[in-house]
């Protein structure tokens, strides 16, 4: 049995785009008779919004991802600022203070940084409301840094060879290409709590995550076209463009052999660690776009870490993907878990059950129609 708070708390680490849910109490109340003013991207977020005084000018689908990055950077809940199910009043002192950070923010970046946004939030907040200004005294004899680290790309391979590597490593292009559809069935562990998942792909880019929640599926999608998000209780919704990009990564069945044609550009950070074993990081660009980070392992060659981020007028929201228990299935290996972790938490999928190259229905991956319109929703817009 997992409570109503686990389940909820589920939702909302499931759902990127949860925050449109956080806000469905204002629907009701919301100035615009659209279900989702959000959705309507071409709005400011002035005339989807009641009460928008700084960000007036940014795309309305932008502030529930601002907020998000507003919440993380300080630590908090919505609730720390907003009145429950009304967003748009001002009783919280802390709301009227942000606006005046967000204003301090952008003159210090226009000013500073020759308009660059190198100051964020989280520069200063560190994920708490209450920013250090002081030297912290550390526990144990402090080691100050005199040199400035070098950082050499001599012994470094090629991102063209780490590419390579990686398609080798997981059975060659020829079979990657070979897979045109898989099916997945597993359980999502979060915290306590372990649910059912099906994972469905469909070549060239079809995608559905299907979570069987005790009160209904979660289900996040992309058709080869859009991605989609549903929960329990709440029609399906579209995802900002942004948010479709990233989830259109994870779409790409054939995402190793296709990588060069991802992205534009790659660029090789350097060498890490991650859980003690060396690794390759490649930074994956494309030109007005956040970057994509990918982190290989250098023995084996495999992806075992992905970084990517959703852009905010304020600030980068972080989302992070960690592979393992790669098998072989049918000559091509493929990752039997993955950890999907943002600053508000994490969750894992392990797959149980694999099948490939079985019949998939496109139906499947199709956004479920709007409920019907309410009477005073028939205005045009
Ligand atoms: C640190 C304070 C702070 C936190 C935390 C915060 N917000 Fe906000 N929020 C603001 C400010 C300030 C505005 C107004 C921005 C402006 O005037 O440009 C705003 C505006 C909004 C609006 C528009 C309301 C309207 O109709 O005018 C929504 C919706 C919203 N926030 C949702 C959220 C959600 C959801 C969360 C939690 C993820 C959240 N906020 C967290 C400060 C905050
Ligand atoms: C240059 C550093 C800096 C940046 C950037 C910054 N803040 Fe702050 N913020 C502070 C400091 C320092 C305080 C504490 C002031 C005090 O103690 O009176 C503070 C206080 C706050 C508070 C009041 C907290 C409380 O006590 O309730 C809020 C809310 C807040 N900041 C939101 C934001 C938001 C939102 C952003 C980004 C748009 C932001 N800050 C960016 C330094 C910063």
């Amino acid at each position: 049995m997992i409570g109503k708070i686990t389940r909820a708390r589920i939702s909302f680490l499931l759902l990127a785009a949860a925050l449109a849910l956080a806000i469905a109490g204002t629907r009701g109340h919301a100035a615009s008779p659209q279900a989702n003013p959000a959705a309507q991207t071409s709005k400011t977020a002035e005339q989807a919004f009641k009460n928008i005084q700084v960000l007036k000018d940014v795309p309305a689908d932008q502030i529930l991802p601002a907020m998000q990055f507003i919440a993380t950077s300080l630590g908090v809940e919505c609730e720390y600022c907003h009145v429950k199910n009304a967003f748009e009043k001002d009783d919280k002192d802390a709301k009227v203070t942000a606006r005046k950070m967000m204003l301090m923010m952008f003159a210090a970046n226009t000013q500073t940084f020759d308009g660059k946004r190198e100051v964020t939030c989280y520069t200063c907040h560190r994920g708490s409301t209450d920013p250090v200004g002081t030297p912290v005294i550390p526990e144990t004899e402090p080691k100050p840094i005199t040199e400035v680290p070098e950082t050499s790309a001599e012994n470094l391979p090629k991102a063209n060879q780490i590419i390579d590597k990686y398609v080798e490593a997981l059975g060659g292009k020829n079979a990657i290409e070979s897979v045109s559809s898989r099916v997945e069935k597993g359980t999502l562990v979060a915290g306590e709590a372990k649910l059912p998942v099906e994972v469905l792909d469909k070549a060239p880019d079809k995608r559905i995550t299907i979570v069987h929640m005790p009160n209904g599926d979660n289900s996040t999608a992309f058709d080869g076209h859009v991605g989609w998000l549903g929960a329990p209780g709440h029609p399906a919704h579209q995802m900002t463009a942004a948010e479709a990009d990233n989830v259109r990564l994870d779409a790409d069945l054939h995402f190793a052999a296709d990588l060069t044609q991802l992205f534009h550009n790659f660029r090789v950070h350097g060498e890490e660690k991650i859980d003690g074993n060396d690794v390759y990081a490649l930074y994956a660009l494309n030109e007005g776009k956040p970057p994509v980070h990918l982190y290989f392992d250098a023995k084996s060659g495999l992806l075992v870490r992905m970084v990517r981020y959703i852009d905010t007028p304020l600030g980068r929201n972080p989302a992070q993907i960690d592979y393992a228990d790669y098998r072989d299935a049918g000559g091509v290996k493929v990752p039997y878990r993955w950890t999907i972790a943002r600053p508000s938490g994490r969750f894992t999928i392990q797959v149980d059950e694999l099948k490939q190259n079985v019949p998939v229905d496109d139906a499947k991956f199709v956004m479920p129609p709007p409920p019907p319109a309410p009477p005073e929703g028939q205005k045009n817009p």
